[in-house]
């Protein structure tokens, strides 16, 4: 097999590259090494900044996102029992965001693919990656009890955090940056309404909570629980009644119904520097993760791969190595903005285990400025709809 492209991993990071580059007529193949249904039903984000909207527009794959998906102007921080609302179209020149499934960006991308019968290969096993130092690298794994060559122009390294693109990377050239943190997210997805319009950011006494939502008749809705927590301790009864506690404000009351998803999701920010080596481009998870508490994980995959795919496009079409050689760099303002804002975010909301009062007090003062002066809330606006300076 040959291709100009090796795109290893089949999430939002390879599938909209995949999608870009054909619309520019440069050929790829896809590996990807779950199943379809699997990728497609993997519960992640639902946040698009702006530019992620336009980019997907640019794939050819937006369609149903602009029928279904949720245009938002705001959020609402809520401290010491008082909601409070960030404009933030109206802090931000007009900027807004888009609620709409990471399974179902990733599903149109699917299908977009497939019905162009381009290649998209599921249950790939043990890819390996080599000569990537060669301007003939080559990526081998097994399909349908076979194993396959595929000799490519470029990999792009698209396989999430867990992936072979950045360990196939030798020792001593990767500076990797890492923050574990002592929380976790319990997550459901749950058959009701959601009880307010926009999300909420929900700081409180007993620990942080996320009020979000996937359709108007579709809940997410997230608590900060141990990175050890038990799923099978939590029955839903116990999950709604400290959203309650932790989301309840006087005269409001969080509408109830069936969970038909929930799961423990651990959280830490990491940055592995350069994001390329030799003919291999590292995009998405497999070369930073963020804490989802400023919904940047998956727009910064999709700002990653609209460089990688500008640089390639201009490679093939003109042989201009320049924007390849530079992607790294041009990636890592906006990585290090987006893992900055991520943190900091975390670290406001997220009350400690140990009853630290004087860390309580600072975050309330935090949240109350935020929403008090409109150059913090500024701050916080344009760096959640994906407009601040890197
Ligand atoms: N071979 C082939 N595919 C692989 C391999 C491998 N060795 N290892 C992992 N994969 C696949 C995974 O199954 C997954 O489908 O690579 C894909 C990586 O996709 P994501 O993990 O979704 O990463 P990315 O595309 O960068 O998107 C980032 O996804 O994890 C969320 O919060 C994150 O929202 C963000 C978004
Ligand atoms: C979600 O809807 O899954 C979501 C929204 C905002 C976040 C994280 C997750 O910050």
């Amino acid at each position: 097999m040959r291709t100009r492209v090796a795109i290893i991993g089949a999430g939002p990071a390879g599938l909209t590259l995949s999608c870009l580059l054909e619309r520019h007529g440069i050929d790829s193949v896809v590996l990807e090494n779950k199943s379809r249904d699997y990728v497609e039903h993997r519960i992640r984000a639902g946040v698009l900044e702006q530019g992620s909207v336009e980019l997907l527009e640019e794939a050819g794959v937006a369609d149903r996102m602009g029928r279904e998906g949720l245009v938002h102007h705001g959020i609402e921080l809520q401290f010491d029992g008082e909601r409070h609302r960030v404009p933030l179209s109206d802090l931000t020149g007009g900027a807004s965001i888009v609620i709409y499934g990471q399974t179902e960006v990733v599903k149109d991308l699917i299908a977009a693919r497939l019905d162009k019968g381009l290649p998209l290969l599921f249950e790939v096993d043990d890819v390996a990656v080599d000569d990537i130092c060669s301007i003939q690298p080559r990526v081998s794994f097994e399909h349908d009890g076979r194993r396959h060559e595929l000799e490519c122009d470029v990999v792009a390294g698209c396989d999430g955090f867990h992936g072979v693109c950045r360990t196939a990377i030798p020792d001593g050239v990767l500076t990797t940056y890492t923050r574990e943190y002592p929380f976790a997210w319990l997550g459901i997805l749950a058959a009701v309404a959601p009880s307010s319009d926009e999300l909420v950011y929900a700081h409180s006494r007993r620990g942080f909570a996320l009020l979000s939502m996937r359709s108007p008749q579709l809940s997410r809705l997230y608590l900060q629980c141990r990175p050890e927590a038990d799923i099978a301790l939590w029955p839903d009864e116990r999950i709604w009644d400290e959203l309650d506690l932790r989301l309840g404000v006087p005269g409001w009351d969080l509408a109830h119904g069936p969970v038909l998803e929930k799961g423990v999701t651990p959280m830490r920010s990491f940055v592995a520097e350069p994001m390329q080596y030799g003919r291999l481009y590292l995009a998405g998870d497999a070369a930073h993760i963020v804490p989802p508490t400023g919904a940047k994980g998956l727009n910064l995959a999709l700002h990653d791969v609209g460089l990688l795919a500008e640089a390639l496009v201009s490679f093939f079409g003109t042989g201009s190595r320049t924007l390849l050689d530079s992607y790294s760099w041009r990636c890592l303002g906006r990585v290090w903005r987006s893992e900055h804002f991520s943190w900091w975010m975390t670290s406001m909301l997220h009350l400690g285990w140990d009853g630290d009062k004087y860390e309580e007090k600072l975050q309330v003062a935090q949240l109350r400025y935020t929403v008090a002066s409109p150059a913090a809330a500024t701050s916080l606006a344009e760096n959640y709809v994906g407009t601040a300076k890197a």
